[in-house]
């Protein structure tokens, strides 16, 4: 099948093949009246670039610290930064008592929406009062400042409590996504001696109750360090508790004193370790300390969603799991006062227009997602979003992956009205806050460009002598300075840190992202770095075919991977999802979507093979697992499947393919 490869003379280079595909014409510049009153201007990238320091000094301003910090960067011993070193605060206190003492404690902290019905609506006075009650919870099972916690939560409220408690007394806590395994958590809690759990009975999906408690005994079978475990109640399954190491939160935690004052911690006090599985290798124990990165976060919701703490509703879609839900639903958003949407359960339970109806109700004015379930929305189709008011919105974020230019289309035009902004924000588990960023007062928006670092933010395209490439080229995204989220090391493993993100560019930090700057000097993000494919000696973008499958109105969603091949060293394998009702694949589409391919970037671009599938094997935080999907289209066994949300369908696949064969 690889007959219509070129040999590299006839073939049309794929630097100028990424070109026609970079080659986006569409601009949206910013509402007039977002404009007008936006947060971020033109003169605050200005401001930036003339004093990095003092603009970040400016921007701690944001947050109340015990003791002001004198010093803003110290980068003496780098690649180990400390930021406003000499500083001292409280995270919870920011996040909780300053809006209670200012006067605005019945404003609303969460709209929480659970999956099965069930509403609460929580004022910052009330989140304030649980978590004190939480942090004397934990000062009475003996948790001090510096001794780590785990987290094992469905989307609860119950989980932003146990996280501020934690910050509230000093603990670091560690949250582990409630999707994974009892082996996954169960490493997670030894990698960082953990001494306290808390997790719930069980939560809501997809209509209905599933047990969470179970793993988690499950997992201390092997974890001796941790001696206490609160259970907060959410489905009223029957659960097992063992005697001497398990409480019931309600109780425990409810019969706790209201009072407690937060005590101040120095700025670079641990604040959490969020572990992200690295491509090999066991998951890697990301550390966020306290001051910078509140004011990393607190700076950047502001500035990238132009957020209006006193009159926006704020809904980021993500689970509190991961980075965003760390940085978005929790620390920014209750750092600078905002009221949250907080939703428990998938985009179709009950039905598939479930998101729209909550824009609906809470009047939500921004929405944060990731592109994977907005290219699900393409295919349930855009009479469902219509159906309700979002007239409301007036910001709209993506992250996690690059989002095709299509589906951005989509995203501005079906679920902004063809009015709203599109901000596709660029960042890291590591970065713990956006880093490249349209800002919406201020950028004309490209569709599928991450477009320019955010004020504040320093980051070049390189080649592989670390020199800058010029614009029209692409290369390995770095960034040059240091950022105050910047995470501070791995966690027990300094060596690490330093060889994964600081030696393949000494004195750069290595992001493993591919980029490419275009003819105006936009950053457009190419994928993982480990997702790009040399065919015939030219270097190709999984992206950039995906992109184009899916600017196909058939397809729905598509995964490209490189698969070795004798000829042309590696051959590009699409797998596509069809859009409902596009027909049952066959192979007239499949021909007809490789010359779209064709066409769209040139013929060295064609896919080698398209396989036309129900399901793609995605990893809970919704990133399609590629590693996977390699291993078929290499004939292998498959690898590791275990952070798979569903893992039959790596079964169904392969059914489905022998079946077609
Ligand atoms: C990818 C999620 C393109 C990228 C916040 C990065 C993106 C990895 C984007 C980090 C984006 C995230 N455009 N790619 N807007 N946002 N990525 O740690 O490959 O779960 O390195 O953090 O996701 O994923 P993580």
């Amino acid at each position: 099948m690889t007959d219509e490869a070129l040999p590299a003379n006839e073939a049309p280079s794929a630097n100028e093949a990424l070109s026609n595909l970079l080659h986006e014409d569409r601009r949206f510049p910013p509402p007039a009246d977002l404009a007008a009153s936006a947060n971020v201007t033109a003169a605050t990238y200005a401001e930036a670039e003339a004093d990095l320091e003092a603009f970040w000094g400016e921007q701690a301003k944001r947050i109340t610290w015990d003791t002001k910090p004198t010093e803003v960067l110290d980068w003496s011993n780098p690649p180990f930064a400390k930021w406003f070193a000499d500083g001292t605060l409280n995270a919870a206190y920011n996040c909780l008592d300053r809006h209670v003492e200012a006067g605005n404690g019945d404003r609303v902290a969460y709209y929480f929406e659970g999956e099965p019905g069930d509403t609460r609506v929580i004022t910052y006075a009330e989140l304030t009062t649980d978590v004190k009650k939480a942090a004397n919870a934990l000062l009475e099972l003996g948790v001090e400042a510096g001794d780590r916690v785990a987290i094992y939560l469905p989307m609860i409220p119950e989980a932003v409590v146990a996280i501020l408690a934690c910050a509230r007394i000093g603990a670091p806590h560690t949250v582990v996504f409630g999707g994974f395994s009892a082996d996954a958590l169960a490493s997670r809690i030894e990698d960082c001696g953990v001494e306290v759990v808390i997790t719930a009975d069980g939560g809501y999906r997809r209509g209905k109750p599933s047990g969470l408690k179970p793993a988690v005994d499950e997992a201390l079978t092997k974890c001796p360090s941790v001696h206490h475990v609160l259970v907060i109640k959410r489905t009223g399954q029957d659960t097992p508790m063992t005697e001497g190491r398990d409480l019931w939160w309600d109780e425990f935690v409810g019969q706790q004193s209201a009072e407690h004052t937060a005590e101040a911690f120095p700025a670079e006090h641990p604040l959490y370790i969020m572990y992200t599985s690295g491509s090999t290798g066991k998951p890697k124990g990301i550390l966020h300390t306290t001051g910078g990165y509140l004011v990393g976060v607190t700076y950047t919701q502001w500035a990238t969603f132009d957020l209006k703490p006193e009159t926006d509703i704020f809904w980021t879609a993500a689970d509190i799991g991961w980075v965003t839900g760390h940085s978005y639903l929790v620390y920014g958003p209750l750092a600078n006062g905002t009221t949250s949407v907080m939703y428990e359960g998938t985009p179709d339970t009950p039905h598939k227009g479930r998101w729209w109806e909550i824009i609906e109700k809470y009047r939500v004015s921004i929405l944060y997602c990731a592109p994977t379930a907005i290219r699900t929305f393409m295919k349930w189709g855009a009479d469902i979003p219509e159906q309700f008011d979002m007239s409301s919105l007036r910001v709209l974020g993506s992250v996690g992956e690059p989002i095709n230019p299509e589906a951005y289309v989509w995203y501005r035009t079906n679920i902004g009205g063809d009015r709203v902004p599109v901000v596709d924000t660029w960042w890291q588990t590591e970065t713990g806050m956006h880093m490249i960023s349209p800002m919406p007062g201020v950028t004309s928006g490209k569709p599928g460009a991450a477009m320019t670092p955010v004020p504040g933010v320093s980051v070049d395209v390189v080649n592989d002598e670390a020199e800058s490439v010029p614009n029209g080229s692409g290369g390995y995204l770095v960034i040059t300075k240091p950022w105050p989220a910047m995470l501070r090391t791995l966690w027990g493993d300094d060596q690490r840190y330093v060889d994964t993100y600081w030696s393949r560019f000494p004195g750069l930090y290595f992001a493993g992202d591919g980029a490419k700057r275009d003819e105006d000097g936009d950053i457009w993000l190419l994928g993982r770095v480990d997702d790009v494919m040399n065919v015939s000696g030219h270097r190709m973008s999984t992206t950039e075919i995906e992109s184009a499958l899916v600017s196909h109105p058939k397809v729905a969603e598509s995964a490209v991977v490189g698969a070795s091949d004798a000829t042309t060293g590696q051959a590009i394998v699409a797998f596509v999802i069809l859009r409902a009702d596009a027909g049952d694949g066959g192979p007239d589409v499949v021909a007809e979507l490789r010359a779209h391919v064709a066409k769209e970037i040139g013929p060295i671009a064609k896919p080698r093979q398209i396989m036309v599938v129900e399901e793609l094997p995605k990893t809970r935080s919704g990133k399609i697992m590629r590693r996977l999907l390699r291993d078929i289209a290499e004939n292998r066994e498959l690898g590791d499947v275990t952070t798979l949300t569903d893992s039959t369908v790596m079964n169904l696949i392969k059914e489905n393919l022998s079946a077609s064969a």
